[in-house]
């Protein structure tokens, strides 16, 4: 098993991230070496998909170790992370007279965990807060960090709290009931996470998607473990340093970086009414924009366009996105929330690894019209997978 520990410069917790085979059968012994003892009372928050799959083993360890776990169950889907599912969890935790010192253990995607977070960190102004991500995306992402979340129907993570998981226990046993299309998506938050830190993440991660191992869906080994281990190792040297994305900087290791391909992504998700994308899926594109803007600047090579391309490709099919109205995109990209006084801020590549942060001032309307043209072709796809 590898464990990652994270200290907050501002917080006295302290935060454990676990990767392992199998993990979660022992999620008892986890919280105990965490917290130092069991918590009182553990509320379970899932759906019932992934409770089904891995629900019957975690309340196995947990009654082994003395705890008699409640169960919250949120319908499955983006569209439930709202102010009424929030509201019904939080009256789930008072119902059953959680405390202060019982924790909430989101079982699931990064739905789930933004929801349950999100709960945690309201009840009692905020309980402990464990996170067991079964999705990629939440993996290598969501559940590092702290950032929780539901949407408004203006748009998407619009509310939210920063509220630090405990722990966080990384089953990578879990990802073999995933479907194909949640990993591609997880993939190229992968791609656009490994761009942004360094060649050496980039080019493992590539070499992992263009192997053996990727093609037959086996991430359940020590190898995956370890990349996976880098992601969130990267992830967390963000966040203790900007834990709440600073809106005054604009370095190349600000939180804000993270930000990456999200700027085109969330205008793709936003004028296709989130239906036809995952978001991960509008990442992988919004790296592939990006990736061109920050080549028509004279920031990326040609050559490191093409692997960034190929990067995205081998993460697997895309939905098509040339029949996306590029007008509509353009639009919304001027109303992204993370503008700051009205201005787009781009995070682009001065090379794979070196992340920076453009004025959208500093991108003419021609030069985003082609860069949005070239980007939304897709990556040309020239392997067999
Ligand atoms: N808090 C953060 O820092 C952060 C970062 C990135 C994304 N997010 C949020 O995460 C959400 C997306 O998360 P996601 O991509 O994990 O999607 P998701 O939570 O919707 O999960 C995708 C689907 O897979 C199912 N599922 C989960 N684990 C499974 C498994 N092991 N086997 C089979 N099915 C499984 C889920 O029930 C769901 O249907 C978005 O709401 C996004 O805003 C949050």
């Amino acid at each position: 098993m590898l464990r990652l520990k994270i200290s907050l410069p501002r917080q006295p917790l302290r935060s454990e991230i676990n990767i392992g085979s199998a993990i979660r059968l022992n999620i008892a012994g986890l919280l105990r070496e965490s917290f130092g003892s069991l918590p009182q009372s553990v509320c379970l928050i899932s759906n019932e998909r992934v409770l089904k799959l891995f629900g019957a083993g975690i309340k196995k360890s947990l009654k082994a170790g003395g705890l008699r776990p409640e169960t919250w169950l949120m319908p499955e889907g983006e569209r439930f992370k709202s102010f009424r599912t929030l509201e019904a969890a939080l009256e789930f935790l008072a119902a059953k007279r959680f405390e202060r010192n019982d924790v909430v253990v989101a079982l699931g995607g990064g739905v789930v965990g933004d929801v349950a977070g999100l709960a945690a960190s309201m009840y009692l102004r905020g309980i402990p807060f464990v996170q067991v991500p079964t999705t990629l995306l939440a993996q290598i992402d969501a559940s590092v960090g702290g950032k929780t979340g539901i949407n408004l129907p203006v748009g998407k993570n619009l509310v939210g709290t920063f509220h630090q998981p405990s722990l966080v226990v990384i089953d990578t046993q879990t990802l073999s009931s995933l479907p194909e299309r949640e990993l591609v998506a997880g993939f190229c938050e992968m791609v656009k996470q490994s761009a942004v830190a360094s060649s050496s993440l980039f080019k493992k991660t590539v070499s992992f998607l263009g192997s053996e191992r990727r093609r037959c869906g086996d991430f359940d080994n020590s190898a995956f473990q370890s990349l996976i281990r880098d992601h969130c190792r990267f992830k967390a040297s963000i966040v203790v340093n900007d834990e709440r994305e600073s809106t005054t900087r604009n370095d190349s290791r600000s939180r804000r970086i993270l930000n990456f391909g999200h700027t085109t992504a969330h205008a793709l998700e936003s004028v296709t009414g989130y239906k036809k994308f995952r978001h991960g899926e509008a990442v992988g594109y919004g790296v592939l924009v990006a990736g061109e803007i920050s080549k028509n600047l004279g920031l990326l090579s040609n050559g490191e366009l093409e692997s960034l391309k190929q990067a995205v490709a081998l993460c697997g099919p895309l939905p098509k996105a040339l029949d996306v109205d590029q007008q509509k995109v353009l639009n919304a990209l001027r109303h992204d929330k993370k503008s700051v006084a009205g201005q787009i801020n781009w995070v682009l590549l001065n090379g794979i690894g070196s992340p920076q942060i453009v004025n959208g001032r500093d991108i003419n309307e021609t030069l985003l019209r082609r860069a949005l043209e070239a980007g939304l072709r897709g990556p040309e796809r020239r392997t067999g997978h």
